[in-house]
């Protein structure tokens, strides 16, 4: 019988870049996954025959070709939703990323929606995409940007929640499922349902979240989710944002333009229907088709099987890491909690060091802020390393990182 390790390891053949190497002769071991993902030759293969085969505009023309990539462009649509039970695939909206959906949000909805003396609540381990956009609507509107701070353990101190809650001027509390930085799991059912009590809307950052673990949108209950392609072995350029309808129907356009129109007269237009009033001008097509071919890869594996694979991963690489002198893992170690993103640093070792000193043995870990700076703050560094995991991730790769990471301890002499 095959072990799940063995069979995680026979999904490597479909990852042509995994078998380069890089350096002086050294296999490429790719440890940069909450970064972006590697792309099966499923997912390269679809977005190439697209372009061979099928390229033309959608949702404008009648000919053979125009048909065939609007059903193309359509069902990825249609196969986004079922992945992460949405009923009604009007609600799922093509962007460029996460980062767009939840600028989207501040636009269309913010501008909208949130007036003077308004309170928007955020986290202090998001991502710079779901604070900065806050701050630029709420200066703007004159409204306030409030934090749920974090305990030492890296775990959202949701009292802040219920204080902010209670002074009835929260419009809109925005949250990362999984955080990019600490690996840390949101408490989602807690946080939403404390809203929902308070009659306040929800917006969930899935970014880190929905590659690695099974999300449905249904159970959830926030109001607005948005997610990217490229951490899920689909292309860079593309995401979703998805609403519950009956919010999107109270949301202004984002962008003017060509496919998000019903009328257009000299001096006024109306709006197409859902999903297309917020998806103006040519869409990503070819992106948007491979982003289907990912959700299929993934699915062929199941999400479920996915999560256990990365437990046992960063369960080994917790306890692996905790016996390298010097190095300091932040975060929880419950690993019920967490998912499969290790931050670290060496007393006073720079983690820009720490990744060259690696990447000499072909090992490519992320350095730097992470685009989290208010978590740094918090965490009171500059930075840290980061190692994240992905389905084809082995053991003997974490081994290979803890070897190298033994060297940088002996040549800083820790
Ligand atoms: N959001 C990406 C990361 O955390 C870029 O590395």
């Amino acid at each position: 019988m095959q072990s799940a390790q063995t069979s995680f390891e026979n999904l490597r053949k479909d990852f042509p870049i995994l078998k380069r190497t890089v350096r002086e002769n050294k296999t490429l071991v790719y440890l940069d996954n909450a970064s972006t993902t590697q792309k099966p030759n499923q997912v390269i293969d679809a977005i190439n025959d697209y372009y061979r085969n099928h390229n033309a505009n959608i949702h404008r023309a009648v000919y053979a070709l125009a048909e065939e990539a609007t059903e193309l462009y359509e069902n990825s649509r249609e196969k986004i939703a079922n992945f992460i039970n949405v009923k009604d695939k009007t609600e799922i909206i093509f962007v460029r990323g996460t980062t767009e959906a939840i600028n989207l949000v501040a636009y269309a909805w913010g501008r909208d929606h949130i007036k003077e003396g308004d309170i928007i609540v955020t986290t202090e381990y998001e991502h710079h995409s779901n604070i900065v956009p806050w701050q630029l609507l709420t200066q703007e509107k004159g409204a306030k940007l409030e934090y749920i701070g974090m305990d030492d353990n890296g775990e959202l101190t949701l009292d802040d929640l219920d204080k902010y809650l209670a002074t009835g001027k929260v419009k809109l509390v925005t949250f990362s499922l999984m955080s990019n930085v600490l690996g840390t799991i949101s408490d989602a059912d807690t946080i939403i349902s404390k809203c929902k009590a308070a009659g306040v809307l929800t917006l969930v950052d899935g970014a880190q979240a929905v590659p690695h673990m099974k999300v449905d949108i249904e159970k959830l209950g926030c109001d607005f989710f948005a997610f990217s392609g490229h951490k899920m072995l689909g292309p860079t350029g593309i995401g979703i944002l998805w609403a519950k309808k009956s919010v999107l129907e109270t949301m202004s356009p984002f962008h003017g333009g060509g496919d998000m129109i019903r009328e257009v007269h000299k001096y006024e237009t109306t709006w197409n229907d859902l999903p297309y009033k917020f998806e103006a001008g040519t869409p990503n097509i070819a992106d948007v088709v491979g982003f289907g071919a990912a959700i299929d890869y993934l699915s062929n594996i199941g999400m479920t099987a996915i999560r256990q694979h990365e437990i046992e991963l960063t369960s080994y690489a917790i306890e692996k890491l905790s016996q390298v002198k010097g190095l300091h893992i932040y975060g929880t170690k419950d690993i019920s909690k967490r998912g499969g993103v290790i931050s670290f640093n060496f007393a006073d070792v720079h983690p820009h060091d720490v990744a060259q000193i690696i990447d000499e043995e072909g090992i490519a870990i992320r350095s730097g802020h992470h685009c989290a700076q208010v978590l740094m703050e918090r965490l009171n560094v500059a930075a840290t390393s980061r190692a994240s995991f992905y389905i084809y991730n082995t053991r003997e790769e974490i081994d290979k990182l803890i070897n190298s990471l033994n060297k940088v301890a002996r040549i800083f002499k820790l």
